[in-house]
C-alpha cells in the first residue's frame, strides 16, 4: 500500500512556475500556481516520506513536515535540484521551468525607446532540469509532467522516451483546467502501464499518483 512503500522514502518535488528576469522590476513567467507539486509534497509526508520541495515564485502555505526550498528562476531551480537529487529515492518534477531566459537581464529598469514602436528580447535556453537528473549514473525514479493543449499522451510519450524518464503524468491544460485550476486529470504512464485518473482535485490525483508510484516502482 502507500504507506508501505512511502514510509521512510526520500522524495524531491519541483513545483510552481519559474520568473526569468528581464531587469530589476519586469519578468517573463508563466500561469502555474504550483498547487499540484504542493498536494504531492503533502500527501507524500503525510504517507510518512521525507519531503524536499523545491518552489517557484507561488501563494501557497509550506505543507507540514516539508522541507522548502525557494527559488525563482529556473537557474536557481536547477541548483538546488543539482544539491539534492543524489540522496533522494524519487524526483517528481512538477514546475513549469520556462523554457528559455533572457540573455542579459539588464542591471537597470529598461527605458521606453520613444522613437520605436518596436522592442526585441533575445532569449536563451534554460538548462531541462528533469532531463538533466535522468541523465545522472546516481539518478533516482524520476517522474516528469506533460502540461499540453492537444495531442497530450502521444506527446507524453515521446517525452518519457527522449527525456529518459521512468514516468510521465500527462495533463491537458487550457479551458480552465490544469494550471491555475484546483482540479486535474492525469493520464500517468510508464513504458510497461498506462492510467488515468479521471478530474478530481490535486489532492485525490495525488493520492493517486504516489499509489501508482508505489505500484510501478516496486515491480520496476
Ligand atoms: O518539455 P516540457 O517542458 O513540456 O517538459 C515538461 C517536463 O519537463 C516537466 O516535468 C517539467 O518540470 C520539466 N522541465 C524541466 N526543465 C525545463 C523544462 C521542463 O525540468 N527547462
Amino acid at each position: 500500500g502507500l504507506k508501505t512503500f512511502w514510509q521512510g522514502k526520500s522524495l524531491l518535488i519541483t513545483a510552481g512556475p519559474t520568473y526569468e528576469n528581464i531587469d530589476p522590476v519586469r519578468f517573463i513567467g508563466n500561469r502555474s500556481s504550483g498547487k499540484m507539486g504542493f498536494a504531492i509534497a503533502e500527501t507524500a509526508a503525510k504517507a510518512g516520506a521525507k519531503v524536499t520541495l523545491i518552489a517557484g515564485p507561488v501563494n501557497l502555505a509550506t505543507p507540514q513536515n516539508v522541507k522548502r526550498i525557494d527559488v525563482r528562476s529556473a537557474e536557481q531551480m536547477f541548483d538546488a535540484v543539482q544539491q539534492h537529487y543524489a540522496s533522494v529515492d524519487v524526483f517528481i518534477s512538477a514546475a513549469a521551468v520556462a523554457d528559455f531566459r533572457v540573455a542579459d537581464m539588464a542591471q537597470q529598469k529598461i527605458k521606453k525607446q520613444s522613437d520605436s514602436d518596436e522592442m526585441t528580447l533575445k532569449l536563451i535556453k534554460n538548462p531541462d532540469i528533469v532531463a538533466w537528473v535522468a541523465q545522472q549514473v546516481d539518478k533516482p525514479f524520476v517522474v516528469g509532467f506533460a502540461a499540453e493543449t492537444q495531442n497530450v499522451i502521444e506527446y507524453a510519450k515521446d517525452k518519457l522516451v527522449r527525456k529518459n524518464l521512468d514516468m510521465i503524468c500527462a495533463n491537458q491544460v487550457g479551458d480552465n483546467l490544469g494550471f491555475e485550476s484546483n482540479e486535474n486529470e492525469l493520464v500517468l504512464i510508464t513504458a510497461q502501464h498506462q492510467q488515468t485518473n479521471p478530474l478530481s482535485s490535486k489532492s485525490q490525483q495525488a493520492l493517486d499518483l504516489l499509489s501508482f508510484i508505489a505500484k510501478n516502482e516496486a515491480i520496476r
